[in-house]
């Protein structure tokens, strides 16, 4: 996902006080988003596989609790991931941990698509997957003390201090985020940009229901496969910082 063109996007789509806004666009902006809606172009393959896999792996939003045992056809540890982008990490940590189920939350049809095409591809079970914002998937799909994990991986940064507010951590999502982590339950974050980083240790080690794994960043756990963006990244000397805390 290129960054800067996140930023510019926002700065023509930002709603707030345009005056020619019709009444239900002015609502449904009410809420500030940690993403902006992209035209992004489907692949033929990724629009096959969502014809053709979207039926059995996609789960439609609902503003109501969503029988995660019965769509997954078991019972198992469950992990949340916000952001998948074009799912290959999703992918490589579901073909890894066959014992547990992963929730895929994005917004991004293509990335939809891709992964969706990874999963037929690698015939993955225990991935779902839903297309809406997460903050709302959280609040009305997840059950209080229902998920073992989070994954959040390279967040968007919003790097302009005025769009800051856009960040998907932010003390009042934690919050959330927490309400529906059993204890002990694990949140797995990392990103790239380190004033993201500082805000991120901030903010989740000010949340009294949660204690850090490690003494400040973690080292990256096994399981989460280095991107090729961060293979490139860290060729640059470019640093990533991973966390991991625990609910109490
Ligand atoms: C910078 S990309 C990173 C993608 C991927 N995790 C990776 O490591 O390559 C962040 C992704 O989060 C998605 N996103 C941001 N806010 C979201 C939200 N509230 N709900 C669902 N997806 C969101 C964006 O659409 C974008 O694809």
């Amino acid at each position: 996902m290129n960054h800067d063109s996140q930023d510019d996007a926002a700065d023509t789509n930002d709603p707030v006080g345009h005056p020619a806004e019709s009444e239900a666009s002015m609502l449904h902006h009410r809420r500030i988003r940690s993403f902006v809606t992209r035209a992004g172009r489907v692949s033929v393959g990724q629009q096959r596989a969502i014809d053709e896999l979207g039926p059995r792996y996609v789960v439609p939003y609902a503003p109501q609790l969503a029988d995660w045992d019965a769509l997954f056809g078991r019972q198992a540890p469950r992990v949340l991931e916000i952001g998948f982008g074009m799912g290959a990490t999703t992918a490589e940590i579901a073909a890894t941990r066959p014992g547990d189920d992963f929730i895929g939350v994005e917004v991004h049809e293509p990335g939809v698509g891709a992964l969706l095409k990874l999963i037929g591809e690698r015939g993955l079970g225990n991935i779902r997957i839903l297309q809406h914002d997460a903050v709302e998937v959280l609040e009305h799909m997840i059950a209080p003390e229902s998920l073992d994990g989070v994954h959040i991986y390279f967040p968007d940064p919003w790097h302009k201090s005025r769009h800051h507010k856009r960040r998907l951590i932010q003390p009042k999502f934690v919050a959330l985020l927490v309400s529906r982590m059993r204890p002990r339950g694990y949140i797995h974050l990392a990103t790239d940009w380190q004033n993201y980083a500082e805000q991120m240790l901030e903010v989740l080690a000010a949340e009294p229901a949660l204690e850090n794994t490690a003494d400040g960043y973690a080292p990256r756990p096994e399981f989460r496969p280095v991107t090729k963006f961060e293979q490139r990244g860290l060729r640059l000397g470019h640093g990533v910082w991973d966390l991991m805390f625990r609910r109490r």
